[in-house]
């Protein structure tokens, strides 16, 4: 497959008719989605025909378990894809579940304006649901007034909880609508693909199962709500209403629901039995052995208040210096770190190195009054435990820390390579609040 990464000119159903400048991976569809089963080889050449000179690029499989020089991170894994270069990624991806991919560079704006994409790998359900569907969220920085975008990175959203759009979508309407075959049990694929915003999203009007968190299956357990921040994927199993009837994913963050999409029943009635989803096949994360892990802290922090921390006027790379993708503004650091140190233009040294094959066990403490969702690359966390709340023993990539919150997780470092460990929150990721930890 080849995904070509240039500005297409789309007027999205949420876009109010404006055709705004997306950059876009497809000339078919603004959201390409690449399918596989387990077991198959992911084969995918990025051509780079961004408009800007020097506007370089790559492809980030987000959450998948695969090998270092795949992973998608420009100067760290593999050389920046300059425009009229092109790329190779050719891998197999190891887990089942629900995942995307997405640029890794100038993110802010190269994600605002849509460079993404879903990747689903399937061989996990054991007993088939009627429907599989997927809904993609997000926001859009939309200029009415000059018909663009507005800007991507703001210094006032960096330093606080990030520049929010003004535009929610649902694959890219306002509220999408989502049909599904009447009474029967269907799976739902929610993916935050959002720079900034996080959700608490609910399905009202039916029932509803989380049956997996970042791809992988839990328990099915009912949703009451899910606080889903960007990059994190939630895999429901929903009753989908009786013929003519409709139920409604929400986003009930702030006050004032905000409706995410109308599930709608089609089709003939059928007899149905009490809802009692089926649990998806276990994932393959390989379980760390918490008696002999070791144990290292993270702490995430705002650097100096509104003040950046460091402030560099000319940046080699045009807004962004080169090594890490950093912007030339710090506002967040891990470990009372500002990255890159020092001399910003190189590679800095690991947050942590880690044995191949050693059991890890982090403890990831929030000590800011914003939230951040803290993602680890080419590895899959065991979520153990909070100090904050009650949350469900699960597989992520991307652990939501509230404020003040601590939380507990393990891991095996199996993954040799150098592996990005940063806030996927874009700005914060891009200020500072972004590192990497190298498996040896
Ligand atoms: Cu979703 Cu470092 O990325
Ligand atoms: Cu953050």
């Amino acid at each position: 497959m080849q995904l070509v990464a240039a500005e297409r000119p789309t007027v999205l159903p949420c876009f109010s008719g404006l055709a705004l400048p997306m950059w876009t991976l497809s000339d078919t569809t603004w959201l390409p989605t690449i399918r596989l089963n387990l077991g198959d080889q992911l084969d995918v050449v990025l051509e780079n025909h961004l408009p800007r000179a020097g506007e370089h690029t790559s492809l980030h499989w987000h959450g998948i378990r695969l090998p270092n020089d795949q992973d998608g991170v420009p100067y760290l894994v593999q050389p920046p894809v300059l425009p009229g270069e092109r790329f190779r990624y050719s891998f197999v991806p190891p887990d089942t579940g629900t995942f995307f991919f997405h640029t890794h560079c100038n993110t802010a704006e190269q994600l605002g304006r849509g460079l993404a994409g879903v990747l689903i790998v399937d061989g996990d359900t054991a007993e088939p649901y009627a429907a599989d569907e997927t809904i993609y969220l997000r926001d859009w920085l939309v200029d009415f007034d000059n018909g663009g975008f507005r800007n991507f990175f703001t210094t006032r959203g960096a330093s606080r909880a990030g520049t929010y759009g003004n535009v929610r979508s649902a694959n890219g309407y306002d509220e999408a609508e989502v049909r599904l075959p009447a009474s029967s049990d269907c799976r739902l694929r929610l993916i935050n693909g959002d720079p900034t915003r996080v959700m608490e999203v609910a399905i009202a009007d039916t029932d509803a199962a989380v049956i997996a968190i970042d791809g992988v299956a839990v328990p099915p357990f009912a949703l009451e709500s899910w606080l889903l921040a960007p990059a994190m994927r939630l895999d429901l199993a929903v009753r989908a209403p009786a013929p003519g009837a409709t139920a409604t994913l929400v986003d009930r963050r702030l006050p004032g629901e905000v409706r995410l999409a109308r599930l709608i029943g089609i089709g003939p009635a059928r007899p149905s039995a009490p809802f009692d989803p089926a649990p998806l096949r276990a994932g393959r994360i390989p379980e760390p052995d918490l008696a002999s892990a070791e144990r290292l802290s993270f702490v995430f922090a705002a650097g100096a208040g509104d003040q950046p921390v460091l402030s560099i006027e000319d940046s080699p790379d045009g807004f962004f210096i080169g090594s890490l993708c950093l912007s030339a503004e710090s506002y967040w650091t891990i470990n009372n770190k500002v990255w890159p140190e020092g001399e910003r233009a190189a590679l800095p040294p690991p947050l942590a190195i880690l044995r191949r094959g050693g059991s890890y066990a982090f403890s990831l403490r929030n000590a800011d009054q914003l939230m951040h969702p803290i993602h680890i690359h080419g590895h899959t966390f065991k979520v153990l435990r909070s100090d904050r709340r009650r949350l469900p023993v699960h597989h992520a990539d991307t652990v939501l820390l509230l404020p003040d919150e601590t939380i507990e997780v393990a891991f095996v470092a199996d993954n040799p390579g150098r592996w990005m460990f940063h806030c996927h929150v874009i700005e914060h990721q891009k200020t500072g609040m972004m590192g990497y930890v190298e498996v040896v």
